[in-house]
């Protein structure tokens, strides 16, 4: 399987639309639980794009299978910090795929001038959560109670990497 990395272009809007909603229907890790429309879909990409935050997918031939993006805050004061969020389709986890994207839109962080990069992650991820701390990402907090889906509850984990400490 060959899948190759990519910064998103606006042609990969319809199938990142797909991608994103197979994980919402999952349930397990985001706190959607369907798809955008293909607009808000749109949307989102554009004023990434537009802010030039760092944003990729994964690519087997065309099909997205992935994504990684780090989300400048708009507002003045938080404006050094980037909120992360990715996700890959099932068949393409567990084999260092996510790794390679969350280094490479780290590497385009830094190259961007931003200093902290946050997120948030429900607490049963642990796939997540190791991956988040194998490239640096230490926990700064813990939101109680913050996801409550089908019959559980689930606290979400506050995770944050400082890029100008680590050099
Ligand atoms: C989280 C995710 C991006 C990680 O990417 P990935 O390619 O599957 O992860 P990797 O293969 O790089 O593995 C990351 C680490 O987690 C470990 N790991 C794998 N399964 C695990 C599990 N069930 N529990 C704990 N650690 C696990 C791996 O062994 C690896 O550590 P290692 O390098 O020491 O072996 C991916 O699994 C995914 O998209 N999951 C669903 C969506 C999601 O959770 N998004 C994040 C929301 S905050």
């Amino acid at each position: 399987m060959t899948v190759a990395i990519v910064p998103i272009e606006l042609r990969h809007v319809e199938g990142l639309n797909e991608c994103v909603a197979e994980l919402a229907r999952e349930r397990r890790f985001l706190s959607i639980v369907e798809g955008f429309t293909l607009d808000q879909c749109a949307a989102w990409v554009a004023a990434d794009r537009v802010r030039a935050n760092p944003f990729l997918v994964a690519l087997d031939q065309d099909r997205v299978v992935g994504w990684c993006e780090v989300r400048r805050d708009i507002l003045p004061g938080r404006a050094h910090t980037g909120l992360l969020g990715m996700g890959l389709r099932a068949p393409y986890r567990g084999r260092g795929l996510g790794r390679q994207l969350i280094e490479q839109a780290l590497r385009a962080a830094r190259e961007r001038g931003f200093e902290r990069i946050e997120l948030l992650v429900r607490s049963p991820n642990a796939r997540a959560i190791r991956l988040y701390s194998q490239v640096g990402f230490q926990e700064e907090g813990r939101k109680r109670d913050a996801v409550r889906l089908d019959d559980g509850s689930e606290d979400e984990v506050l995770m944050a990497l400082h890029l100008r400490e680590k050099n």
